[in-house]
């Protein structure tokens, strides 16, 4: 089925678009950031990692092997190596050929049509010399500043875009041990203070972490919070019950708005 939300609650609620709509499509593409510009989504959310060469490209992990046709480390090619391999194929022989975008390429096929969030990844071998200065001139050069927003769970990672010479909001993605439980029992979580991400505009958590308590706790404390990633349609509106200010899905095709 799909979830439908009134005009009015989709005003106060933000549906993103998980690797762009990877439900439909290889996630992290041209083809994913298409399926999902065509969709309610307010946001697309991507991956980034840098290549040999410095370039900032689309991707989730750090290597090449479960997603494309390449093997090894990001780091270890250039752009124009990436750019031989097929993207696609492996998600379904219908998306051979789609390549692994550049930032760059996502951006422009976004062009602020939606708002695009970027989540800044680190290496196998550590963080990438450089990306968040590359990433937030990338944005600049294509004057997308008011449209896209940087996530990460690095602290690393957000010190350096809060030192930078202009200012893109961010979120801080956190992460707990996940024990074998079911999702959304209504417990206190002990991540300690948020007080050292006060420059973030929202602390974006795992479903499982997903309750009343800790999601007003975050609005408490002055932060939006954003849901990942949560696919069933009942699921996602219980999330929204429960005050999240976004859920991203594989599957924004789902959601609709009446
Ligand atoms: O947007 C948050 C979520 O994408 C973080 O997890 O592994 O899908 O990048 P991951
Ligand atoms: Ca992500």
């Amino acid at each position: 089925g799909k979830l439908f939300l009134l005009k009015k609650q989709a005003r106060k609620v933000t549906v993103v678009a998980h690797r762009g709509a990877s439900g439909l499509a290889p996630e992290n593409t041209i083809a994913a950031v298409k399926q999902a510009l065509a969709t309610h989504a307010d946001f697309i959310e991507v991956d980034v990692h840098q290549s040999k060469d410095g370039q900032v490209v689309v991707i989730h992990d750090a290597t090449l092997d479960r997603t494309t046709t390449g093997k090894g480390k990001i780091s270890d090619f250039t752009l124009a190596e990436l750019k031989e391999l097929d993207a696609g194929v492996k998600h379904d022989s219908a998306f051979a050929n789609e390549r692994i975008p550049t930032l760059a390429q996502v951006i422009k096929a976004v062009k602020g049509k939606k708002k695009l969030l970027i989540e800044l990844k680190k290496g196998e071998d550590g963080y990438y010399t450089g990306m968040e200065q590359n990433v937030l001139n990338i944005i600049r050069e294509h004057k997308a500043e008011d449209w896209t927003v940087l996530q990460s769970f690095y602290d690393p990672i957000l010190e350096n875009i809060w030192k930078a010479d202009f200012v893109i909001p961010t979120h801080k993605l956190i992460v707990g041990k996940i024990p074998f439980l079911p999702v959304y029992i209504d417990h206190t979580l002990k991540f300690g203070s948020f007080d050292k991400y006060s420059e973030a505009v929202a602390i974006n958590i795992h479903r499982y972490f997903a309750s009343k308590s800790f999601i007003t706790s975050l609005h408490n404390q002055g932060f939006k919070t954003f849901v990942w990633t949560e696919n069933k349609p009942e699921n996602i509106k219980r999330l929204f019950e429960l005050g999240a200010d976004g859920v991203m899905t594989d599957n924004p095709e789902l959601v609709e708005w009446k």
